[in-house]
């Protein structure tokens, strides 16, 4: 009997904790390897609440569509194919060169000529599209179909197992807040609120000061943000709750919410047999160092400048601008204008100030978001 070797060490990246975006490189080259022609291998992700396709993983170094939305109503073929479960070939994508939506303009001005699409589900949920596209026209033959959508299968299983660990994470922390929400001043939509303008700032710094987030990334600060003060929990209602001022003692004690929150996070993870999620290190910074500022006066650790990780840095911007334009029970909402005015105060001093200026170079989305995100009055405590 022979015994067959298989290539050491072949699939052991899919099962690693590194990122999605890392798995899809390796993912890619093993097609490659059988399809020379496909040039890139990405994955749109589905928001249910909006309705909308937004980019998420990509495997091409030139990475032609990033920090990207598009309403899937004013995308029909992708419509089609959520509704009928079908994969779409176009093996000539010049039949888009008149069209108008940005995303088909931007593959085929990156030079691709030919695509693939495959919707994905989780049993009968649309959760996104996966695409293959080429360099090259007219190279996706039939027979070649059969072999790729088995790829697509096992992307299909990636995207269901990724998204379940962390909807699994993060149900489990959203129920913990719930029941800090109901103690904590802090209510209203302020967590909706912060959640969107740090996923503003994350694209913008990504877009405009060259630092290398992901889409991936971005997605994970955006669900995680919301669970900054999740530490709360641990804090007694007699401090979290009094109305005065906390004198030295008591504001000891809810200083300890960031490393707290650090603890339960590391708790649940491990209740959940979540230790390896490969984001679990985002959630842990926002969490436990959301208080730090950048000339080291912070809390809980004193972290000056780039020693607080960007996720934390861009979290505090939205958390302080939306605290700042709340209403709460000891002061009144302020204006835009009178929190810019006081971001730009801290920047450079506690804030970082890259995530400043994206704040508030973009008002028309900070304005979007707060009508759509609005407290009702009795909203706040
Ligand atoms: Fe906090
Ligand atoms: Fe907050």
């Amino acid at each position: 009997m022979e015994d067959v070797v298989l290539a050491p060490g072949r699939y052991k990246n899919l099962h690693s904790s590194t990122s999605l975006g890392e798995k899809f490189g390796h993912l890619h080259q093993m097609i490659r390897q059988e399809f020379t022609y496909i040039d890139r291998v990405s994955v749109s992700l589905f928001d249910r609440e909006m309705n909308a396709l937004k980019t998420f993983v990509q495997s091409s170094k030139d990475m032609p569509l990033q920090f990207y939305e598009c309403l899937i109503k004013n995308a029909p073929s992708l419509m089609e194919m959520k509704a009928l479960k079908k994969n779409r070939l176009v093996n000539d994508m010049t039949v888009f060169n008149n069209g108008t939506h940005e995303h088909t303009r931007k593959i085929a001005s990156n030079g691709y000529q030919a695509s693939y699409s495959v919707p994905l589900f989780d049993c009968d949920d649309f959760i996104g599209m996966l695409f293959f596209n080429s360099y090259q026209k007219k190279v996706f033959k039939k027979k070649d179909l059969i072999k790729l959508d088995l790829y697509a299968q096992l992307i299909n299983c990636l995207m269901v197992n990724k998204l379940q660990s962390s909807q699994m994470l993060v149900g489990a922390f959203r129920s913990c807040l719930g029941l800090v929400s109901y103690k904590d001043p802090e209510t209203g939509n302020h967590l909706e609120r912060m959640a969107r303008y740090a996923r503003l700032i994350a694209r913008e710094l990504a877009k405009k000061c060259h630092i290398d987030l992901t889409d991936e990334f971005i997605e994970n600060l955006f669900l995680f943000a919301p669970l900054h003060d999740i530490g709360k929990i641990g804090i007694p209602d007699d401090i979290l709750l009094k109305p005065g001022r906390l004198d030295e003692k008591e504001w000891e004690i809810m200083q300890t919410h960031s490393s707290k929150g650090r603890e339960i996070i590391d708790a649940i993870a491990d209740h959940l047999g979540l230790q390896s999620f490969e984001h679990l290190s985002l959630l842990r910074n926002i969490s436990g160092s959301h208080h730090e500022t950048i000339d080291g006066k912070g809390y809980p650790n004193r972290l000056k400048q780039d020693e607080i990780p960007i996720e934390t840095q861009i979290v505090s911007v939205a958390d302080i601008f939306d605290a700042l334009t709340s209403h709460r029970s000891y002061k009144p909402a302020w204006s835009n204008e009178a929190a810019f005015e006081e971001l730009t105060r801290l920047s450079g001093i506690k804030l970082n100030p890259d995530c400043v200026r994206m704040l508030m170079e973009n008002e028309p989305a900070i304005l979007a978001i707060q009508n759509r995100f609005g407290d009702a009055p009795g909203d706040h405590a």
